[in-house]
Parts: structure tokens; sequence; C-alpha cells
């Protein structure tokens, strides 16, 4: 399996990284703009092979679409990551016309290609790189859902310790839903669990509370200390969504796609857990939320609409 990388910022070359040592890609193609960027990231990467036992070959190249033809799997970071202060939905109109511009490019050299879209604001990038590709919406998937998951059981592994369940994220079972935004996405509290046990019958409703309202900000808190947006969870975040399409794993997992009446929404790209495979988004799953997580899933679908709004021309 070849798998294409664009951009090669840190969210990218972490990506392109974790790829390379779970070793299950024959070939893993960098790209940016910048001069010599991928050449030197994918050089380092693969210099560590021998110590990282992997034989993925990772390779850069500047603005060199022809070299990633016939990618399967095509993960597109590029554009500004966000400064402290700003929201992802800032940086909608630079990197709206970097998105659209990369996508046509990558679909020169691989029509067949399954996208990944990390770019921010990402359900919006999402609903761009379909709406402009015209591509069926199973080959467009928008990777946030598994990120704030992955959040949302760090805070909750924490917070559980901290009450006396000692607990790593792997222990917990939670899903982020909603937008990739840090006012309107909506942890799933209700089916949370801690190997089975609900977390509310572990946790005060205070406690769970500000696990909520750390995970809607956990991109923005990094941000705040990193001076930039963080890259490894990201990029592990974009990696797993490579992996479960790969292997044709059959995972569930939190994406941003476009709905046609699930969830009673429509002409929208946002976050539901979906079946993720050899053929991308493989089927869209509707989980029962409880009343509150109904409310706060309309909340971030009229964000999520309000956000779409202001693709303007970028949007053919
Ligand atoms: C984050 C950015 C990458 O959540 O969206 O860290």
């Amino acid at each position: 399996m070849k798998v294409t990388v664009v951009g090669a910022g840190n969210v990218g070359a972490t990506v392109a990284n974790v790829l390379a040592t779970k070793a299950f890609a024959s070939e893993v193609v960098l790209i940016d703009i910048k001069e010599g960027l991928s050449e030197g990231k994918a050089m380092d990467i693969m210099q560590t092979a021998h110590m990282l036992n992997f034989d993925t070959k990772v390779t850069g190249v500047t603005n060199n679409y022809a070299a990633t033809a016939g990618s399967q799997v095509i993960v597109i970071t590029s554009g500004i990551p966000r400064k402290p202060g700003m929201s992802r939905e800032d940086l909608i109109g630079v990197n709206s016309g970097i998105v659209g511009g990369v996508m046509k490019s990558c679909l020169e050299y691989s029509p067949d290609a399954i996208f990944i879209i990390v770019s921010n604001p990402m359900d919006a990038m999402t609903y761009l790189a379909l709406k402009n590709s015209k591509l069926p919406k199973n080959r467009i998937i928008g990777q946030g859902g598994m990120l704030d998951s992955s959040r949302f059981r760090y805070f909750l592994a924490q917070a559980l310790t901290e009450a006396g369940y000692p607990a790593t994220p792997t222990d917990i079972d939670g899903m982020v839903v909603g937008g990739h935004s840090d006012k309107t996405m909506v942890p799933l509290v209700s089916i949370a669990t801690y190997r089975g046990i609900p977390v509310t019958q572990l946790l005060s409703a205070e406690k769970i509370q500000q696990v909520v309202e750390d995970t809607k900000v956990g991109g923005a808190t990094l941000t705040k200390l990193l001076g930039t947006s963080a890259w490894y969870a990201p990029g592990a975040a974009a990696a797993a969504l490579v992996e479960a399409i790969a292997l044709d794993a059959k995972k569930l997992i939190p994406c941003c796609v476009y709905l046609e009446g699930e969830y009673g929404e429509d002409d929208l790209c946002i976050g539901v857990p979906v079946i993720l495979g050899k053929d991308g988004v493989e089927k869209i799953v509707e989980v029962q939320f409880s009343e509150d997580e109904k409310a706060k899933f309309a909340e971030s679908v009229a964000a999520a609409r309000e956000t779409n709004s202001k693709l303007g021309d970028a949007l053919k």
C-alpha cells in the first residue's frame, strides 16, 4: 500500500513517522511546498529504520505530485496551524484555498485514493474537499473524532485515578462526536466506560463536567503551551485512520463524514461514529445520545453550518 501525506509540518511528519514505525505500508510519500523540508524529514525518519526495525520506504518530495501517483490513501495536513488565542475557524480563509488546490493536484495522480482531511477548520475543509472533488462520500474522511476521543480518554483516566480508580487511557472507552471545535465538540459521557463500568457511576457530575471542558479545549491548551498547535496526538490519530483502512480493520471510530439523513442531518460533514475499512467509510453508525447530548449535537451542527457558510468562493 502506498500512502501520501501532504504537508511536512509537525502533524504531517508525525503521520509519516507513525506510519513508518507501524510498518503496514510499503511506501509513504511526504510532500510539501517548502524546498527540502519533506526530503529532510523523510531522510530523518528513514535513518530510524534500522533501530526501529521497519521496512516501509519513506520518501520526501518538494511539490512534485507525480511522485504521489497511485496512492491508495492520502492524508492532507496542509495549511497554517493556529497560534495561541486563535480558533480553528480563524484559519478558514487561508486554508480553504490551500486544501482545494492540494485535492486537485492529488486527484490528478491518484484518482482512486481515499482522502483523510486533517487541515483546520477540519469539518469545513472536509465539506470543501467533498463538494469540490465530487468524490463518493465514503472516500472523504475528516480526522477529528479520533483525536478528541483520545483526549477524552486521557482526561477521564486522570480523573478516575484522582478519584481512586487507577486508570490509563487504554482502560477507558469513550467517544467524542460533533464538530472538531473548542466550543461545540460533544464528548459522549452517557456511553463512556472504565473497564465496562459507566464513568457516571464513579465520578461526580462536577468532575465529569471538568473532564468535558478539558477535552473540548484540549487542542487550545496545547496551543497555549507549545506556541503552535499539537502534533503527536493529531498525527497518531490520522495514522490510526490510515491503518483501519489499510488493514480493512472495520473499526468503529468517530470521523467527520458527509451526512445524508443520518442523525437527522443533511448536506453537512460532521463527526459521528463510522466503520472504517478498505472502502473508507463503510457504514455510519447511529448511536443513541442522551437528551443533553442531542441538544449539544444540534448546537454543534448549527456551528458547523455557520462555518461552512464562510467557505465562499472556495466552494465550487
Ligand atoms: C488539535 C488541532 C490539530 O486539536 O486541531 O490539536
